[in-house]
């Protein structure tokens, strides 16, 4: 990330009036095609782990299962890169074997049932170079191609979200929301006419600063073939250390009043927003700063209708924001505290229908095996080294929040 202290002071707004009931698309990053990319848009496919143990890497398709059977958890989001999908040629066709790897992947979600999103996770970029904006970088044309060629893959799947980019950064807000609008015009136009688009700003898709980077003014423009913004939704992420890099075990940053100030711009300017990402590390004051925010998200989920946690997939379980789940011996599936306590209760406590199906608090403590094979160690560890799932032992405080919850 390239500025190091949060200095943003942001009206806190009193009396806003929630919706109750809680955010509609709840779920998790599956993460592991993006492993080995940096935030300058470059990927080493060395380092690549797909969810899928059958390409070599974690459980997804279990994670899945269990998030949605145990957590009533209904969305996922699925980080590839886009070198990877047109194996590495510039402005290229989707690759049939790359490509058909992913969507074995999205296959595998959409089997579930839920629903499932195409996050493009290159930083705005292609090897360091801006889309639309620096010399030899892909043009609009070309990315908007690439997002043609996925929609007509995927136009007939109702379930299928369209994450145009993931955390661009360092480019010119108003230049990128015409590259937004090149994708978003070329995916109506290939015929997904009614799925859900998720729209980025700058800063990584800061939340905090979506409004004075002046992501949320820019994107406004962007729109429909017809003209309008039904289901142009926008996407920001969030994380809670120091720098906002999500690489701490630390929290630091209080992020409350700066999701109820976006909360009050997107209710006045009649528009929605996922959480694309958002997480955190596990230690106290992680649990205090992150179940404090994502309570705000939750009770203002008439604006904030969807959240997504950073993450499981081929995450270890010690990763440093890992919330990939547990599995013991008997097959039962744990989630840790920071996901029990910070993710689905707060999403739950107004949520009588999921409660009552929750689950997971109810199963043994696992004498765990992880499930994730590797981590990482950059931002967010997209790019790095492998290291040792540690095991899981996490999850009693969990239990007594949910039943306090629940009760
Ligand atoms: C980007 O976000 C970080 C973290 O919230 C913040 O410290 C920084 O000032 C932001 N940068 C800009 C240009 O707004
Ligand atoms: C699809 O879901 C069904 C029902 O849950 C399951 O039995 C089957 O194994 C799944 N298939 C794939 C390819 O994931
Ligand atoms: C991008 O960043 C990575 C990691 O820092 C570095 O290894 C790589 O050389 C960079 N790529 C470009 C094209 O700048
Ligand atoms: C975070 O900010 C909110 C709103 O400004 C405030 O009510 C709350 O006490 C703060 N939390 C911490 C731990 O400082
Ligand atoms: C939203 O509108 C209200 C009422 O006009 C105003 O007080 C508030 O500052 C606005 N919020 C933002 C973030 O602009
Ligand atoms: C749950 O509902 C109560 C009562 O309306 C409200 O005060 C609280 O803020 C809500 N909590 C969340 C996380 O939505």
């Amino acid at each position: 990330m390239p500025t190091m202290i949060s200095r943003v002071l942001l009206i806190v707004l009193c009396g806003v009036s929630a919706v109750l009931g809680q955010s509609q698309y709840m779920g998790m990053n599956i993460a592991g095609f993006d492993f080995g990319c940096a935030t300058n848009g470059s990927c080493d496919f060395s380092t690549m782990l797909p969810p899928l143990t059958k390409l070599g890497g974690s459980d997804g398709a279990a994670q899945m299962q269990h998030f949605l059977d145990d957590d009533q958890m209904n969305t996922f989001r699925l980080p590839v890169p886009w070198q990877y999908l047109t194996a590495n040629v510039m402005g290229g066709d989707l690759d049939p074997t790359n490509f058909g790897k992913y969507d074995q992947l999205m296959q595998t979600c959409l089997n579930t049932t839920a629903y499932c999103i195409i996050d493009l996770h290159n930083y705005g970029r292609w090897n360091d170079l801006v889309i639309g904006q620096s010399a030899g970088a892909p043009t609009n044309d070309q990315f908007a191609a690439l997002w043609a060629a996925l929609a007509t893959k995927y136009k007939d799947e109702p379930k299928v979200i369209f994450g145009i980019m993931n955390e661009p950064h360092d480019l010119d807000i108003v230049e990128w929301a015409a590259t937004v609008q090149a994708a978003v015009t070329a995916i109506r136009k290939a015929g997904a006419t009614t799925q859900m688009i998720l729209l980025p700003g700058t800063n990584f898709s800061c939340a905090v600063t979506f409004i004075t980077t002046g992501s949320a003014a820019a994107l406004m423009s962007v729109v429909n073939l017809d003209g309008t913004t039904t289901n142009l939704v926008y996407d920001v992420h969030q994380y809670l250390d120091f720098d906002n890099s999500g690489t701490h075990s630390t929290c630091s940053v209080n992020t409350t009043a700066g999701f109820a100030e976006l909360a009050s711009w997107l209710r006045n300017n009649t528009r929605q927003a996922v959480v694309g990402e958002t997480g955190a590390g596990s230690d106290s004051s992680c649990l205090e700063y992150f179940c404090a925010q994502n309570t705000v998200i939750q009770e203002n989920s008439d604006v904030f209708i969807g959240f997504f946690g950073w993450a499981a997939g081929s995450f270890a379980t010690d990763y440093v924001l890992s919330m990939t789940p547990s599995r013991a011996t008997n097959g039962k599936w744990t989630d840790n505290t920071l996901v029990s306590e910070c993710v689905i209760a707060p999403w739950l406590v107004n949520n009588t229908a999921a409660a009552a199906k929750y689950s997971s608090a109810l199963t043994a403590i696992p004498t765990a095996t992880s499930s994730g094979a590797s981590s990482t160690s950059t931002k967010k560890g997209d790019a790095g080294s492998v290291r040792v799932a540690r095991r899981g032992i996490e999850v009693v405080v969990g239990i007594t929040v949910i039943f306090n919850v629940i009760i």
